[in-house]
């Protein structure tokens, strides 16, 4: 079967796409800029705390034990960054920016709620080559209900009822402002990175099934439609929001995307029914038991033979700097990604072979981005 590198990247318009007025693309560019700084900011200087040992050295200009990161004179310990006041202020500014990015993509949305809602009226309408299935009565786990991931206001879990579709326009909004923020180019993907990734590692590797685990909005779930263009292709989430939109959102790009709102770890779909499962930086955003059972539902779905690949964030490199490790924690504490710091620390390639795929077939790579300066974690096995 074959396959195909796809067009479709953090750039891509559909018909649900909002057209941001001059007082938003004011507000985003502010906020853009406001990112690419403080991400600076903390590469060039806040880092550099780390770079002394954990017992703090008498300074030779008291005046600068507080200011803490500027000059090579620094003498903060690295286990101390938070008592600067270089680092208040960069924390500071870092969670104003990013309730200032959700205030201004939420506001860009809802004053512009008429006409996208009849877009979306008119895409209803329309015949769809794909599917989506949704369970009201799906139990949410806890931890999904409880956060509202990165600041993005209601959660993932947000659901106004009806044919709502909010929550999946946000994390499409949000994940492209924020992602622009941290240095990635409009023309990423990370479903685009997995796919160059297994062309590279699995030439002769060509999936009839795929099932795209945790899909959100359906961003990637697109480019595995795109890049497996003969592939019967699948996606779940928990998100009903998301999902509606997700299924709009092919539609109006002509896709055939079946949705299902199912969790990662209980599909409902028969075993061995797939070729390929992937999820997208799924797994920092769920604690360790979940983590566990999205491993054994992998296994369980996949065909002997099959793949299954995880992206994620790539706080798991061997020897990653204190100081990235130092970031993932505050993640936690203040952008509220309760799951980073356990996702860390877990290894997955246990979690796989704990599920039942022999150690000899578990794979570990650093993916490059499609389309900016970061590096993606890639985990996963072949099944036997
Ligand atoms: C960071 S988002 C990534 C979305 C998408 N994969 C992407 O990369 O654009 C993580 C997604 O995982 C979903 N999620 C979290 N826990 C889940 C679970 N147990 N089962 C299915 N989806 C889950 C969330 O609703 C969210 O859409």
């Amino acid at each position: 079967m074959a396959r195909q590198q796809s067009q479709l990247n953090r750039s891509t318009s559909h018909e649900l796409t909002p057209v941001a007025s001059c007082r938003d693309r004011g507000r985003q560019s502010f906020i853009f800029h406001a990112k690419r700084h403080l991400g600076q900011f903390a590469r060039l200087s806040l880092s550099r705390q780390f770079e002394y040992p954990a017992n703090p050295l008498p300074s030779e200009d008291p005046q600068d034990t507080d200011t803490g990161v500027i000059g090579t004179h620094v003498r903060t310990g690295h286990a101390q960054p938070e008592q600067s006041s270089a680092f208040a202020a960069w924390s500071a500014l870092n969670i104003g920016s990013q309730q200032q990015m959700w205030r201004a993509l939420n506001d860009m949305l809802v004053h512009q709620a008429p006409v996208l809602a009849q877009r979306a009226e008119t895409l209803a309408a329309r015949a769809a080559p794909g599917s989506l299935e949704l369970s009201p009565d799906l139990e949410m786990p806890a931890y999904f209900l409880q956060t509202a991931y990165h600041g993005q206001p209601g959660g993932y879990c947000l659901d106004r009822g009806g044919d709502d579709w909010h929550a999946g326009a946000l994390q499409e909004a949000g994940g492209n402002l924020y992602s622009r923020g941290a240095g990635t180019g409009a023309r990423d993907s990370k479903g685009q990175a997995v796919v160059r990734f297994l062309g590279e590692t699995f030439p002769e590797f060509a999936p009839d099934k795929v099932i795209d685990l945790g899909c959100g909005y359906g961003g990637q779930t697109s480019n595995y439609a795109a890049g497996f263009p003969d592939a019967e292709i699948h996606g779940v989430d928990l998100g009903a929001s998301l999902l509606r939109y997700a299924h709009l959102r092919a539609k109006s790009l002509g896709l055939k995307i079946h949705f299902r709102q199912a969790c990662a770890s209980d599909t409902r779909f028969p075993d061995a029914s797939f070729d390929l499962v992937v999820s997208n930086i799924l797994l920092h955003e769920i604690p360790q038991t979940m983590l566990d059972g999205v491993m054994r539902e992998s296994f369980r779905l996949l065909k002997p033979g099959g793949l299954v690949v995880h992206q994620d964030v790539p706080t798991q490199r061997p020897g990653t700097p204190e100081f990235q490790r130092w970031l993932s924690n505050w993640q936690v504490a203040h952008n509220d990604e309760p799951f980073w710091q356990s996702f860390s620390e877990t290894s997955v390639p246990q979690a796989l072979t704990d599920a039942g795929f022999s150690k000899t077939d578990i794979f570990e790579r650093y993916q490059p981005q499609i389309d900016g300066p970061l590096v993606w974690y890639m985990v996963g096995a072949r099944k036997q």
